[in-house]
């Protein structure tokens, strides 16, 4: 575990939002709690609440008891926390905040490093980004060119963009402010231990990379299921929808994780370029192509959540087939469902491998083989099972499915960190391996606009809540 780094100050966009409650303040929290922030260090947020530095310290204590109070184990050292918590008052789109942002950050008084290493971090719907950037640049708060001591740094919450042309836009901006190695594109389903497990399972062993491939593999299936709706989210959601808001980002890096070639070394870019390559090579959907390959659905009583249109067309629930025009996997489907109301909530990734040539054991004419699989749990269940036909103990010599597991909670004593807690940490520390590069997040909106393109005008399906989304997305297996 790295110990404190430099003192510094985050700046949080949007810190009287969910998420900022939900997993910022607790994740800095544990930050200082495991002794990994610096000595000195603030946290300032910047909104429109009109409060002041007291009432804003209460404001996050009470939001963090009730979105996520199993994160304040220690309630005196939470306090502790709450007192480097400060509050400005900006109306995000008025250059005026911002200078008092600019003051609150250089306030005489502060010691040196706290107000020259910088971590903006845009907690914000992705609208709101351009104009935070290009405002952050004009009271000299930006980091290109940056001349005194210091760092800066910036982390941009997912969704990036809500299309390539806004994406492209925003990374205009944000490359006129800061350099690329400043820029840190988040999307937290990298900071899950699972997550970075799989390239450890596959470039670790032996075993599963000569297996890993077209020759092999029959189908892969990514599911990233919710039994909750969108959580009083109504008008992100409208901008989102459930491609914007979990296939472009979460959905698509777990496909680039499982289908990359291997890095040759291990360092951010690397990595990121296998990634990269992975999903250039994904097919980009037509009108032709679109309607046997991608099911969107709505879950019945959208239209009544809070801000959202009593005639939306959203799609809450996208079943995709997605092709992968490269060597290693060309003619493997990669199946995705992801969507909210579903049965349970769960994500999984199932590698499913083609049949042996020939089966003796085959319990039935109907069933001639039950396929061997790699099942990755991400959550709830952190887990690798195989799955293989055994001989059922008896007379007959006839086979039944049995699973090998390996499971996270009964293998090892200690617990991963929090996803935001891990990454926040890697920003500060400037590793970049577990944040997009702005060519990855420019296809992978280039594969999302294909569909919307594709799909234009057509009404998502209704489905009831509580069950596996729309009846018709069986038709991508077929
Ligand atoms: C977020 C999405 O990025 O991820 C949410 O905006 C989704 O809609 C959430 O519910 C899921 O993340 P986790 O880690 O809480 O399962």
């Amino acid at each position: 575990m790295s110990g404190p780094t430099d003192n510094f100050t985050i700046i949080i966009f949007g810190a009287g939002g969910d998420l900022a409650s939900r997993k910022l303040f607790p994740s800095i929290y544990q930050l200082a709690r495991w002794g990994q922030l610096p000595p000195a260090y603030r946290v300032i947020g910047v909104g429109r609440a009109g409060q002041s530095h007291e009432e804003f310290r209460r404001v996050v204590k009470e939001r963090v008891m009730e979105l996520s109070p199993e994160s304040i184990d220690d309630p005196a050292l939470f306090d502790e926390f709450c007192r480097q918590l400060f509050y400005v008052n900006a109306d995000l789109d008025d250059i005026d905040g911002y200078m008092s942002l600019h003051d609150e950050i250089m306030k005489p008084g502060a010691e040196e490093a706290v107000c020259n290493n910088l971590l903006f971090y845009l907690s914000t719907p992705p609208s709101l980004a351009p104009g935070i950037v290009h405002n952050l640049v004009r009271a000299g708060l930006g980091g290109r060119g940056h001349s005194c001591p210091g760092w800066r740094k910036i982390i941009v919450e997912k969704p990036f963009g809500h299309d390539l042309e806004s994406a492209v836009e925003l990374n205009r901006i944000l490359e006129e402010a800061f350099e690329e190695r400043q820029i840190y594109r988040i999307d937290h389903y990298l900071g899950k231990e699972p997550v970075q497990n799989i390239m450890v399972l596959r470039f670790s062993n032996g075993m599963f990379e000569p297996l890993w491939n077209r020759q092999y593999i029959a189908q892969v299936q990514i599911t990233i299921a919710e039994e909750f709706g969108i959580r009083g989210r109504g008008a992100y959601y409208e901008e989102a929808g459930l491609l914007g808001d979990i296939i472009q980002n979460h959905g698509l890096q777990l496909l680039a994780a499982i289908a990359m070639e291997p890095p040759v070394e291990l360092s951010p870019d690397a990595i990121r370029d296998e990634k990269a390559k992975v999903l250039k090579s994904v097919r980009l959907f037509s009108s032709e192509s679109v309607n046997d390959s991608v099911v969107l659905g709505q879950y019945e009583g959208y239209r009544f959540e809070k801000g959202v249109a009593v005639d939306s067309n959203i799609e809450t629930c996208a079943a995709v087939r997605f092709n992968l025009d490269n060597w290693r996997w060309s003619g493997v489907p990669f199946y995705m469902k992801a969507g909210k109301c579903l049965s349970r909530t769960v994500t999984e990734i199932v590698i499913t491998f083609k049949c042996p040539p020939q089966n003796f054991y085959a319990n039935s004419a109907a069933l001639s083989c039950t396929p061997n699989q790699v099942i990755l749990g991400i959550q709830p269940d952190e887990t690798v099972a195989i799955r293989f036909g055994t001989k059922r103990p008896g007379e007959e010599m006839v086979t039944d499915p049995v699973f090998m597991k390996f499971d996270y909670r009964t293998s090892f004593a200690e617990r991963g960190l929090t996803p935001y807690h891990r990454l926040v940490l890697d920003a500060i520390a400037g590793n970049q391996m577990n944040f997009i590069r702005r060519d990855s997040v420019e296809r992978s909106w280039s594969i999302i606009d294909s569909i919307r393109d594709a799909l234009a005008g057509q009404v998502p399906e209704p489905y009831p809540v509580n069950s596996w989304g729309p009846e018709s997305s069986v038709r991508i297996y077929g």
